[in-house]
């Protein structure tokens, strides 16, 4: 017989069907055991009657959850089973006995840590590695429907483009170099060439805080433009943080709910228009309401990005920050040189920074000298100024850190949970 998926075999409701997974849990008497049996898409009470098993019962009594097994029988509804249907069973095959399995609900956040390959399993990683799924490939199809072709950069790198102290040093045949915090100085050469990219693909920063936001390799979605302004860049952003927020809803309302998500805090970013406001503004805001005095030219810190998200329900585009918080590249706004056309996407609900952006600064003198402010060998960046000298145009991008938006959108108390297997000051393995 050929195996549905559990939730097929739902679907079906009724008649003979064949399904395989693992046991998720179990218990039973001597005359019924009653199995939750799960598989990728669901989970379902399976009951096997002592009558039916006499000879292999001592097998069945004695397996263990995460055993896995093929199971055919006859589905019926059941209001008291937990995903309301019922499978009678006829037959199993018992196809891989497990040992007892060391994972269960007093476990801290550390031995969790420990047991990550086997805590994927769980209804709340699996429900997470969905949304992650539906995000990615919403990202993907946000940029191809503009015609955006998919691009790749190295992630070994002679230089670096976010700042010196995130930099993980390789060593590379004896030489220092780098992993990537972004794919951009790879991919401004590019635009060139197709105009409008896009990647997915991990950077790296050598965090050295310990918070519920910081990873040290994440997975970087990142575009790059020619020709088009800041307001596009903007709307870009916009309109792909919509176009997530749309899709989970309409093919995630399960995993949102198995993970207690309140809807009703992602409803609003699909309808209402996200604030823009400009760094000046955003101290105004932040002196007026929340009596916090921040020095103009200081970057916003995390309090300060909370405490703001606090007065908005959708993220807020933050732009024209000052030029010395911002990165080398970010084109200094002509009418107020002390300021750049960058903007940070900060996420709502206290999620922090989702996304960093800006347009990109043509003139070769001026990113010479923020190299040389920041104490930078400018000639390994002669490559990037060629992009500048052969027929330059204004172009720009972002780069939006996947598992931010994941840990917003499922509401998670850490970024950690946003991916299989994290990585952090303090952990690089399993
Ligand atoms: O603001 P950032 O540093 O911008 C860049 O790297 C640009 N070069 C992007 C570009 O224009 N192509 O990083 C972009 C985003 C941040 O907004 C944040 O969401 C995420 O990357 N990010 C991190 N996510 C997880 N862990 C970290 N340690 C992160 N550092 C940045």
């Amino acid at each position: 017989m050929k195996f549905l998926s559990i939730s097929e075999a739902m679907k079906k409701g009724k008649g003979k069907v064949a399904v395989r997974g693992w046991i998720h849990r179990k218990r039973g008497s001597n005359k019924f055991i009653f199995i939750i049996l799960r598989d990728s898409s669901d989970i379902i009470q399976c009951i096997l009657k002592y009558e039916k098993f006499e000879k292999l019962w001592k097998d069945l009594d004695a397996l263990l959850v995460e055993s896995s097994v093929e199971i055919e029988g006859i589905i019926k509804p059941d209001k008291r089973a937990p995903t309301n249907y019922e499978i009678d069973v006829n037959k199993i095959n018992i196809v891989g006995i497990a040992e007892d399995f060391p994972i269960n609900k007093d476990l801290n956040e550390e031995l969790l840590g420990d047991r990550r390959h086997l805590w994927l399993r769980s209804q709340k990683m699996n429900s997470i590695l969905k949304i992650r799924d539906t995000i990615l490939q919403t990202m993907r199809e946000h940029w191809r429907k503009k015609g955006f072709y998919e691009y790749h950069s190295p992630t070994l790198l002679g230089m670096q483009a976010e700042g010196g102290s995130t930099l993980f040093k390789v060593d590379y045949f004896g030489k220092p170099i780098y992993l990537s915090q972004t794919w951009q100085l790879h991919a401004e050469p590019a635009i060139f060439s197709l105009e409008k990219i896009f990647t997915i693909q991990p950077s790296f920063r050598a965090e050295k805080s310990k918070t519920s936001r910081h990873l040290t390799e994440y997975w970087h979605a990142e575009m790059e433009v020619a020709w088009e302004n800041f307001e596009y860049l903007q709307d870009d952003a916009e309109g792909m943080l919509k176009d997530i927020v749309f899709a989970v809803l309409k093919k995630n309302k399960k995993e949102l709910n198995i993970l207690g998500r309140d809807i009703k805090k992602l409803e609003p970013i699909i309808k209402k228009k996200f604030p823009r406001i400009t760094y000046n503004e955003v101290l105004k805001i932040l002196k007026e309401k929340k009596k916090m005095n921040i020095e103009w030219g200081k970057d916003l810190r995390t309090i300060e990005e909370d405490e703001l998200s606090k007065l908005y329900d959708t993220p807020i585009i933050v732009t024209h920050y000052p030029k010395i918080v911002k990165a080398f590249y970010m084109k200094e706004d002509e009418k107020n040189p002390k300021v750049v056309l960058g903007f940070d996407v900060i996420g709502p609900e206290g999620y922090g920074e989702l996304i960093g952006a800006s347009q990109r600064e043509e003139d070769i003198k001026k990113l010479k000298e923020n190299l040389q402010k920041d104490g930078e060998d400018v000639s390994k960046y002669d490559f990037y100024f060629d992009t500048r000298r052969y027929g330059s145009v204004p172009h720009g991008g972002y780069g939006c850190g996947v598992e931010r938006v994941i840990s917003w959108i499922c509401g998670l108390d850490t970024i950690k949970d946003a991916i299989a297997f994290p990585r952090t000051m303090t952990r690089y393995s399993p």
